[in-house]
C-alpha cells in the first residue's frame, strides 16, 4: 500500500476514545455547501435520511432511496476534510437480511467515500451490525425514538417512558454493542434513560433529545439555524439565524434586478474594468 490521502478524517477508532475524555460533536448535512461550512466546528457528520423530511419536505423519512443517500453521501465528503462522514441506510435497505444490509452498506461506501452507515433498530437487528462490522464496515447504532418506525409507534413519540420500555432500549443498545458497533445514537428518551445507557455502554453514545450526560450529541443543522421553519423539535435549540440572512439576500437581490443596478458592468464580459 503506497497511496497516501492527504485527508486526515477522525477516524472510528478516535472516535471511540473520546469516551470518559471529551464529547463528540455531530451535526447533519446534506449537502455540499452545509458540510463545508460545520466540517472544521465538528467531529461526525451525519449524512441523516432526515433529508427525506428537511431537504425534501417529505412527512416522514421512509420515501427517501439508497441513491440519494449515496448522492447526499458523496456530496458531503466531497466538501469535507476532517469530520467522519456517516450515512443514515434508508428504510428497506438493510432490515431484510445481513447479506442485503452489507451488499448495500458497501455500495454506499463506495460510491460516496464515507466511512461507515447508520441503521435504527433494536436487538433484532444486532446480528445485521454484527455481520457488517466483521466484514469491515462500521455501523453506528440508532435507539430509542427512531423515525423509521413511525408507523409501528404511531408517530415520533418520546420512547422508554416506562420501566419495560427503558428496559428494552437498554437491552438494544447492548445488543448492538455486544454485536460491534462503534457508537450508539440515543434519540427522544427520558433523560434518566439516556444517562442509564451513556453509563452502562463501553462504547460512545450520542444523544438527540437524550441527555446531557451523553457522550456526544447530535442536531439537524437547519434546526439549529433556523431553517426547518416552524418544525423545530424541543430538544434542538437556535444557535443562529440563517434564515433570516437567506431572506434579505434574496429581497436585495430581488430589488436590484428589478431597478437595474444589478449586475453591473463590473459582473458583464467584454466589458473593460474601470478603476
Ligand atoms: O436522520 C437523522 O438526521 C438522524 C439524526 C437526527 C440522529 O437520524
Amino acid at each position: 500500500m503506497s497511496v497516501h490521502s492527504e485527508i486526515k478524517r477522525r477516524s472510528v477508532p478516535e472516535l471511540m476514545a473520546y469516551k470518559g475524555n471529551k464529547k463528540i460533536v455531530c451535526l447533519t448535512a446534506y449537502s455540499a455547501p452545509i458540510a463545508r461550512l460545520i466540517d472544521p466546528a465538528v467531529d461526525l457528520i451525519l449524512v441523516g435520511d432526515s433529508t427525506a423530511m428537511v431537504g425534501y419536505g417529505m412527512r416522514d423519512t421512509l420515501s427517501i432511496t439508497l441513491q440519494q443517500m449515496t448522492d447526499h453521501g458523496a456530496a458531503v465528503v466531497n466538501a469535507t476534510q476532517q469530520a467522519c462522514v456517516v450515512i443514515d441506510m434508508p428504510f428497506g435497505s438493510y432490515q431484510v437480511s445481513p447479506q442485503q444490509a452489507f451488499e448495500n452498506a458497501a455500495f454506499m461506501l463506495a460510491h460516496s467515500g464515507a466511512t461507515a452507515v447508520k441503521i435504527e433498530g433494536g436487538v433484532a437487528l444486532a446480528e445485521t451490525t454484527r455481520f457488517m462490522v466483521e466484514r469491515g464496515i462500521p455501523v453506528l447504532a440508532h435507539v430509542g425514538l427512531m423515525p423509521q418506525y413511525v408507523n409501528t409507534m404511531g408517530g415520533f413519540k418520546a420512547q422508554g417512558m416506562n420501566e419495560t420500555a427503558a428496559e428494552r432500549i437498554v437491552a438494544d443498545a447492548l445488543a448492538h454493542q455486544e454485536a460491534g458497533a462503534f457508537a450508539v445514537v440515543i434519540e427522544g428518551v427520558a433523560e434518566s434513560l439516556g444517562r442509564r445507557i451513556t453509563e452502562t455502554l463501553r462504547i460512545p453514545t450520542i444523544g438527540i433529545g437524550a441527555s446531557p450526560a451523553c457522550d456526544g450529541q447530535v442536531l439537524v443543522t437547519e434546526d439549529i439555524l433556523g431553517l426547518s421553519g416552524d418544525r423545530i423539535p424541543r430538544f434542538a435549540k437556535n444557535f443562529g439565524d440563517a434564515a433570516s440572512v437567506i431572506r434579505d439576500a434574496a429581497q436585495q437581490y430581488a430589488h436590484e434586478v428589478r431597478d437595474g443596478s444589478f449586475p453591473a458592468m463590473e459582473h458583464c464580459f467584454g466589458v473593460k474594468k474601470t478603476k
